[in-house]
């Protein structure tokens, strides 16, 4: 059914749009890409310019290729030049009522067959969905940053739409070489609902002076080998953009696991966002950074030591692992789902069920319950894990 059109129209030319186009465009699909006024859009022209000619000079492409790609990509400033678009990708602010407009206007602007997506990462696909006459044809097609090197797409489906859709949306995810995970309409979809809360969970351990920042952070890539760490990651990501993930979690499910940090929220209020900012937990103006002392009070000697039956490594990561069997338990991710989100979404070198398994279940549960001993309380066990050791399984694959 893919084959059956070529034309993609992406919405919004920033961080996320202009990596889209270059994506499609790269597949074979002539793009349209449409910006708010000029500035922008030679803002995002510049983008998807600067990416190939860097792609060039490293021998990925060569100038044919370069000049092919371009060649079947249109900038305007012009949503009517939509009207023949067979396939649309929304990527304007995380806002709903520039979403809102963008959306009607497409209803509008577009045929009844066109399918309209978004890259939302927190609003309601639902809602968005709604404001169309078409809420069959809506999907989220939720890319992770930057969009030209991330694999994973979720494909986000609403309870309104059709399953031609999702199944189009998922073709054509893999016709631009992404691994596409279907999931449901709820906060967080898989990936962010999994990352952000262990981002969360890190940045509470720093507040508390369990551990320094560096510590934090070297504890998990040596432990788990994860490409960087939670705070460090956290910066990269924007902690305003951690904080509102935090905050539509909180609003869906109001679970304590749930609660953004209060460092967070103090930080974000601050401007200090990462590095997008020039300053998060650590320091991006090229300014010397004075080395952080090793916090030394009673609990964070306990952790250094294992002196109640976990360590650093434990407390950040354990509880993430159980995240990821409570979703499973849920129904709301297959254990493929969840593992492919956070190795091609997070670029994890293993999912978060494979450390399960690895580790065993069993101890697992254990840590869980030396962290809830300690005061630890937010971290109960997924009641999938409970099951696991009551039928005397220590992994979740059976295989
Ligand atoms: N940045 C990320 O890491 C990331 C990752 C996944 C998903 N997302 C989602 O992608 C979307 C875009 O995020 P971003 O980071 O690229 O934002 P951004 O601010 O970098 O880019 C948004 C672009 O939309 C343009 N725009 C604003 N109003 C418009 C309109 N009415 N019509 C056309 N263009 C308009 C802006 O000029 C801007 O260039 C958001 O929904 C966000 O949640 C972001």
């Amino acid at each position: 059914m893919v084959q059956e059109f070529d034309k993609v129209g992406v919405v919004g030319l920033g961080t996320m749009g202009a990596g889209i186009v270059e994506v499609f465009a790269r597949a074979g699909f002539r793009v349209t890409g449409v910006e708010i006024d000029d500035t922008a859009l030679g803002r995002g022209r510049a983008h998807v310019e600067k990416s190939l000619a860097k792609a060039v000079a490293k021998g990925k492409l060569t100038e044919e290729e370069q000049s092919a790609i371009l060649g079947r990509v249109t900038f305007s400033t012009e949503r009517e030049n939509l009207a023949d678009a067979d396939f649309v990708v929304e990527a304007v602010p995380e806002r709903m009522d520039i979403k809102r407009d963008v959306f009607t206007d497409l209803d509008r602007i577009c045929p009844p067959g066109t399918i309209l997506a978004t890259n939302t990462s927190s609003l309601s696909v639902t809602e968005i969905a709604a404001l169309t006459s078409r809420a069959d044809k809506v999907v989220g097609l939720h890319f992770f940053n930057p969009a030209p090197v991330m694999k994973l797409v979720e494909v986000v489906a609403t309870v309104g739409t059709a399953p031609g859709t999702i199944e189009l949306a998922g073709e054509v995810a893999k016709r631009i070489g992404k691994t596409p995970v279907t999931v449901g309409d709820r906060a967080g979809f898989v990936a962010n609902a999994l990352l952000v809360p262990y981002i969360n969970d890190a940045i509470k351990a720093y507040e508390h002076k369990i551990a320094s920042r560096e510590e934090i952070d070297t504890t998990v890539t040596k432990s788990v080998g994860l490409p960087m760490g939670p705070l460090t990651l956290a910066d990269l990501v924007g902690l305003d953009v951690c904080l509102a993930v935090m905050d539509v979690l909180w609003d869906e499910f109001r679970e304590s696991r749930y609660v953004a940090a209060p460092l967070l929220r103090r930080m974000v209020a601050a401007g200090k966002l990462g590095r997008k900012s020039g300053q998060g937990f650590y320091d991006y103006s090229g300014a010397e950074e004075p080395a952080e002392e090793v916090p030394t009070g009673p609990i964070a000697r306990a952790v250094r030591d294992g002196a109640h039956g976990f360590d650093l490594a434990d407390l950040l990561i354990v509880p993430h692992i159980d995240d990821a069997v409570r979703m499973v338990g849920e129904g709301y991710a297959t254990v493929e789902d969840a593992d492919t989100a956070m190795r091609f979404g997070c670029g994890y070198p293993k999912g978060l069920i494979e450390l399960l398994d690895e580790r065993g279940a069993d101890s697992v549960a254990d840590v869980l319950k030396s962290l809830a001993d300690a005061g630890f309380v937010q971290h109960t066990p997924a009641p999938l894990l409970a099951h696991l050791l009551r039928a005397g399984r220590t992994t979740l694959r059976t295989s």
